[in-house]
């Protein structure tokens, strides 16, 4: 099972990038400190849905235009009173074929996740507003999730797994040094 593969493979990754998110969840204090935080996310996925759009059609994913993006993003940091310009291009793994871009996919779709516990983190802030991106599909997150594992299965072979883990694993290191640079 692919997914298995991926998140053993992405697992160190995974923790390293939960880490400073948690970091900087727990150093909000307002909401323009959330929004703060926000602007990395969108700065990171709108970059990357970019790279990744040439090998993603919706032949390979058929819900794409379903699924979140980091408009989502932009629209919460709107609700927060916040706007989107003045962001800085972070560095993300190149991505050259289909199942790279799979890879950097799965980090992006795999945020909902942890995304329930993050709006939990926020509401004990007091923060409420503009957390449509971290709420994910609200009640069907685990058919959509389980759609998007159900694409992997039949989209990537045994011989390409390397790639899809590779690019993972890279787009979690990416995202976290995004961080880095202010
Ligand atoms: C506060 C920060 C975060 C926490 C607490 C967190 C927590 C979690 C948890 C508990 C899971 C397992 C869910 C399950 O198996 O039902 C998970 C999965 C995952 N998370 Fe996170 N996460 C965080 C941030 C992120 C971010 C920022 C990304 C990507 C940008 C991300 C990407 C993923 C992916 C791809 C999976 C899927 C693993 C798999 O089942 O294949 N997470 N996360």
């Amino acid at each position: 099972m692919i997914q298995d593969v991926l998140r053993n493979g992405s697992a160190a990754a995974h923790q390293q990038l939960e880490k400073i998110v948690v970091t900087r969840l727990k150093a909000i204090k307002s909401k323009e400190d959330y929004a703060a935080l926000l602007k990395y996310f969108y700065a990171f996925f709108s970059r990357l849905e970019e790279v990744i759009a040439p090998y993603m059609n919706e032949d390979i994913l058929p819900d794409k235009a379903q699924r979140r993006n980091s408009g989502f993003l932009a629209n919460d940091m709107v609700s927060l009173g916040q706007t989107v310009t003045e962001i800085s291009v972070p560095d993300v793994p190149e991505i050259t074929n289909v199942y790279q871009a799979l890879g950097a996919f799965y980090v992006m779709e795999g945020s909902i996740m942890g995304g329930s516990i993050i709006v939990q983190m926020l509401a004990k802030l007091g923060i409420t507003d503009g957390v449509s991106f971290f709420s994910g599909y609200g009640p069907e997150t685990g058919s959509i999730w389980g759609r998007f594992i159900e694409v992997l299965n039949k989209t990537v072979p045994v011989s390409e797994q390397y790639q899809v883990v590779e690019t993972a694993t890279d787009t979690f290191h990416c995202f976290a040094l995004s961080f880095d640079d202010k």
